[in-house]
């Protein structure tokens, strides 16, 4: 998805750019571009391409102390260098740039057309140079044109704006897609994710909707849209810059993969009460009588993320005993959800930015519900919009396909399944079972990733299929989902999965030899009906590879992973499955860590 960053300080601008746009390509882009400011007016350079191609196209002497730069996911017009960011107005004075979409823009387009201007390229975010242009000329200062240009704007927008008749500064504005500010000493840096930002500094203030902040080198202001003047208050972002290294690995998937040891006793530490076999969770704000007064769960989140509220689901009825359902984001806000007082809804977002479900935080609450996130970014829109949560401390995940976040919000969900189980009637003794069986997932995680090289032969065995089918029933179903979904996303091998119960109502009539399916197959109460549903494959001539807790004549190929309770297999069940997608992209020759297509955070619908 779209990137920003911007810096006005006493360096030379471009490298400082160039620097941020490179930690922002693993978020998904087409084109890149930055413009700086100096005495002279304003320089830009932009591409079609890789920001390795703009820092080829950038002169030596680029020059300017105030810049800003984009990486553009092309939504208003193909990618080419003329629709890359930023856009300026037809004097070249404005320059911008811009995440987000403005929804009127053809409107915005046809009357400054009107008015005379020519446009140069085929996006909505041209409007906003022009716009704001227009306003500079009778304002007071760029911020006032700013203010004024988006007051007749519809749609959502992140922007950094330079006037090159104002050279000591840069304006920014957001509604709907990030903007943090990293403040440095007597410099200022400007992104749309802080994985930008924090080789410089990790003192950092994030926008609201609704505000602007002006920034020079000294520091920063912030506006509301109507120019009141609001306090922010700094914070430290507690990951620095080695947390985005590959690690010496070859892919950072692999890295995120190898990491869930860790990340899941991130996720556990200090949240595990062995005297009373509860989970301590006091970010969630809520006391025993108010959780107690929830009678089901409604949980919402986007792709790998709604997987795993599926998981969430699952382990909440089983432990809490509480009527409990996942959703997609996306779907849940158009619908008119009818919002009720004794549901508590649960929002997750590894990034804490995808649209989607920041746009049903917000639905949930105008309609007042009450709102948790499960988050994995510090300080993200939806950790401030939600009015508790579970944050969890997997560090940044740069591929674009889910792994190590995945896995931490399965246990968030099992951490917040004991908690509103144990203020329930889940009993002392099996809450006790619960803290056991969360406590030896790291080390069964470890086991499970000494299975890598087999997982690797049986991923280029597989890998040649033209898609592949995934089943699994009840908690071995979302497993089934997200082991799909890797797959698709990295390898574009096709991969459908179906409830196992489910094949004889419609996909049985798909398998065949050319059709392998994954069977996710725990040792739990459905043991014997998923073998029966193997059976019926294998009559079918189909190939299967079995990944569960033991070995079977029904499969031809078997991964076994370490057991742990039932509730909680699931998240051991899905390593095997990251792995194999992993292996099957790396034997395809795919782009691992940036799929075709995707962008890491969806920051618009
Ligand atoms: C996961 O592999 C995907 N790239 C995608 O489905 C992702 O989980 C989804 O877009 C939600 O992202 P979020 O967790 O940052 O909200």
């Amino acid at each position: 998805m779209c990137g920003i960053v911007a810096y006005v300080g006493p360096k030379d601008a471009a490298p400082i750019l160039l620097e941020g746009l490179q930690r922002l390509e693993y978020r998904g882009y087409d084109s890149a571009g930055l413009a700086v400011v100096n005495a002279k007016g304003l320089k830009t350079r932009k591409v079609k391409g890789r920001v390795a191609d703009l820092a080829a196209a950038v002169p030596a002497r680029f020059k300017g102390t105030v810049g800003i730069g984009h990486t553009r996911w092309a939504t208003h017009g193909a990618p080419s260098d003329v629709n890359a960011h930023p856009h300026l107005d037809h004097e070249g004075r404005i320059a911008v740039v811009h995440n987000g979409i403005i929804e009127n823009a053809d409107e915005l387009r046809r009357r400054l057309e009107a008015d005379g201007v020519v446009f140069q390229s085929e996006t909505d975010t041209e409007t906003l140079a022009h716009l704001i242009a227009l306003m500079a000329k009778e304002a007071e200062s760029l911020e006032e044109a700013v203010r004024k240009a988006l007051a007749g704007v519809v749609g959502t927008y992140g922007i950094a704006v330079v006037d090159a008749q104002r050279p000591g500064e840069i304006v920014v504005a957001r509604n709907g897609s990030p903007i943090v500010l990293g403040i440095g000493e007597k410099e200022m840096f400007v992104a749309s994710d802080v994985a930008a930002l924090i080789r410089y500094t990790r003192q950092v203030v994030h926008l609201e909707d609704g505000e602007l902040a002006v920034l020079t080198a000294d520091g920063f202001h912030t506006f509301t849209s109507d120019a009141r003047e609001t306090a922010k208050e700094p914070f430290t972002v507690d990951w620095d810059a080695g947390h985005y290294d590959n690690g010496g690995y070859e892919h950072y998937l692999l890295k995120e993969i190898s990491e869930q040891p860790d990340t899941v006793a991130r996720t556990l530490r200090g949240r595990i009460d062995d005297r009373f076999h509860i989970a301590h969770l006091g970010g969630l704000n809520m006391d025993a009588r108010e959780t107690r007064s929830f009678r089901r769960v409604k949980i919402i989140g986007c792709g790998s993320a709604y997987y795993s509220g599926q998981i969430g689901a699952q382990l909440i009825e089983e432990l809490a005993r509480m009527p409990a359902d996942a959703e997609p984001a996306s779907e849940f806000r158009y619908r008119g959800p009818v919002v009720e007082p004794d549901t508590l809804y649960v929002t997750i977002s590894q990034s804490g930015e995808t649209y989607d479900t920041l746009a049903a935080v917000q639905e949930l609450k105008r309609k007042g519900g009450r709102v948790l996130g499960i988050v994995n970014t510090v300080g993200s829109a939806i950790a401030r919009e939600t009015d508790g949560g579970i944050y969890l401390h997997a560090g940044p995940e740069v591929s674009v396909a889910s792994t190590k976040a995945f896995t931490s919000t399965a246990v968030a969900f099992a951490l917040l399944a004991l908690h509103l189980g144990r203020v329930r009637d889940l009993s002392p003794a099996d809450g006790r079972r619960v803290c056991e069986g969360l406590r030896r997932l790291p080390e069964q995680i470890k086991e499970i990733l000494t299975l890598e090289e087999q997982i690797r032969e049986l991923a280029i065995k597989y890998a040649d299929a033209p898609g592949m089918m995934f089943v699994g029933r009840v908690r071995g179903y979302p497993v089934a989902r997200e082991g799909a979904q890797k797959l698709k996303e990295i390898s574009y091998v096709h991969a459908e999965a179906y409830p196992a119960s489910e094949l004889k109502h419609g996909p049985l009539a798909l398998i065949s030899p050319e059709l392998p399916t994954v069977a996710v197959v725990p040792d739990d109460e459905l043991l014997d009906k998923n073998l029966t549903t193997l059976g019926e494959i294998r009559a079918r001539h189909g190939r299967i590879l079995m990944v569960g807790h033991r070995t079977s004549e029904a499969a031809d190929d078997c991964v076994v992973v370490p057991k742990n309770e039932n509730e909680l297999d699931p998240i051991l069940l899905t390593i095997p499955l990251q792995l194999f997608a992993y292996h099957a992209a790396v034997a395809l020759g795919r782009d691992v860590d940036k799929p075709r297509n995707l962008a890491k955070s969806v920051t618009v619908e």
